[in-house]
């Protein structure tokens, strides 16, 4: 059964921070190295602002993270740049170029909302669009999250013809009922 209040949920209550999404990416950076001490970090879909959160104390006084969600975001560390506003806009990625032209660091913890039919579908769009603007700001890595689907396969080709290194991640913190997948892309 979904518990909204599981584990991961009080531990992140517990330890300060924003979300239980921390957990997810803390895992990932762990076994493959998300970020470094000057790294440029474009954090797509940031609210609450677990993952920039979880980021911060791996970075270095000249390091940047440029975040964007529809929601208001607060976090409380002058590297931590923000802009309300849909990844989908052109005026988003003006801001998002504004804020550094390169990223060493693109990643998306964005997820349409789920009505039960066409999510996969929606997702990918969503996942092309933070492809393409991993593309546009000359990312060495993009991590995104996907609902697993038909489309998948075919996604997974295509950034294999772009990305030296294109591997799907379930991470532990990820519930047992969702469908949803990451997928981190190294060029
Ligand atoms: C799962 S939450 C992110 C949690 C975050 N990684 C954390 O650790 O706190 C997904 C976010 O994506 C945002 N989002 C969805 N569609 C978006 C869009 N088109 N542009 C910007 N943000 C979007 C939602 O508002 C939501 O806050």
């Amino acid at each position: 059964m979904y518990n909204r209040k599981d584990a991961y949920y009080k531990r992140a209550k517990a330890e300060g921070y924003s979300s239980r999404a921390v957990y997810k990416i803390l895992e990932i950076h762990k076994k493959y190295g998300l970020f470094s001490k000057n790294s440029k970090i474009l954090d797509c879909g940031a609210h609450p602002g677990g993952w920039s959160e979880a980021a911060l104390p791996f970075l270095g006084k000249d390091a940047l993270i440029a975040a964007v969600d529809l929601i208001d975001t607060t976090v409380n560390d002058t590297r931590f740049h923000f802009l309300k506003g849909d990844i989908r806009t052109e005026e988003t990625f003006v801001w998002i170029t504004a804020q550094s032209e390169r990223y060493d660091l693109v990643m998306s913890d964005i997820a349409p909302n789920t009505i039960g039919t066409g999510d996969h579908d929606r997702s990918i769009e969503l996942a092309e669009i933070v492809i393409t603007i991993a593309e546009r700001v000359k990312a060495e890595k993009l991590l995104f999250k996907l609902f697993d689907g038909a489309g998948t396969k075919n996604l997974m080709q295509s950034l294999r013809k772009e990305y030296k290194s294109v591997r799907i991640i379930r991470p532990d913190a990820t519930r047992k009922s969702s469908f949803e997948i990451y997928i981190l892309c190294e060029r």
